[in-house]
């Protein structure tokens, strides 16, 4: 697979917006291939948030407009949140209404999360992962989006999470990619599933999403997998 150029830079104007984006050649306009491995040096976490001691980090993956992320800010000041969004007008949405709150323990990275967690962060450093309702890509050409099935997906999870019982934390209203995704978890060496399909949301927060398909009266399925992870499996550099 050709592999692009990519640089990490933090917002011009909004405080805590971060950007992990391909470097666009200013002749062609088209992502730069890239000829030699660029060696990223893993990034401090603490070096994204205003808030520097915090107990915990946790990932969420595919902020969206940020409602889980703002008010799971909100409701846990000791822990900082990092919401990962490649949309830019959602990240932008998103880091608008944190500055408005005056957060310090929550920023966005807008950028694909997969390459941000493979070249930037420092495996042992999060705490939980959130994934809710992400893209299902019902289309057949479209299912290698899926970034639970993702090669190395939940591998690149394991490795940047802490050492000991960790959490990862899904739901969506898609019934086949959930069936696709508890498989993959299941077949997941140090995976297991402790809720399946009735967990209830996290902290009592209800995402953007979630509202808008409980509206409908779409079926949800929520699930909370717990990872093991140990020194002898977790490949840390
Ligand atoms: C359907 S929305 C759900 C948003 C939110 N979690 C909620 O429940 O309201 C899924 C989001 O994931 C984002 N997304 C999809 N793939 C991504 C990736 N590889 N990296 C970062 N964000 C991604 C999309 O841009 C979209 O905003």
């Amino acid at each position: 697979m050709i592999e692009f150029q990519r640089k990490f830079y933090k917002d011009d104007d909004l405080p805590f917006l971060w950007h992990y984006m391909l470097e666009i050649d200013s002749i062609s306009q088209k992502p730069i291939p890239l000829t030699e491995p660029q060696n990223f040096q893993p990034l401090s976490p603490e070096t994204l948030f205003e808030e520097k001691n915090a107990d915990k980090l946790v990932l969420e993956i595919g902020s969206g407009k940020g409602a889980f992320l703002r008010q799971y800010a909100q409701k846990f000041p000791q822990s900082c949140i990092l919401g990962t969004e490649w949309d830019l007008f959602c990240a932008n949405l998103t880091a608008r209404k944190l500055k408005k709150l005056g957060l310090k323990n929550v920023a966005v990275m807008r950028g694909d999360l997969f390459y941000f967690l493979r070249d930037l962060m420092p495996s042992n450093s999060i705490d939980e992962v959130h994934m809710y309702f992400p893209d299902p890509w019902p289309k057949r050409r479209q299912q290698k989006n899926r970034l639970i099935l993702r090669e190395g997906f939940l591998e690149q999870i394991y490795r940047v999470l802490k050492l000991g019982q960790k959490f990862f934390y899904w739901a969506t209203d898609h019934e086949e990619y959930n069936i696709l995704a508890l498989k993959t978890f299941r077949n997941f060496p140090n995976a297991k599933i402790l809720e399946e399909n009735t967990a209830q949301p996290t902290a009592g927060i209800e995402t953007g999403f979630e509202k808008k398909y409980k509206k409908e009266g779409r079926k949800i399925y929520r699930s909370i997998i717990e990872l093991r992870v140990d020194e002898c499996t977790n490949t840390a550099e």
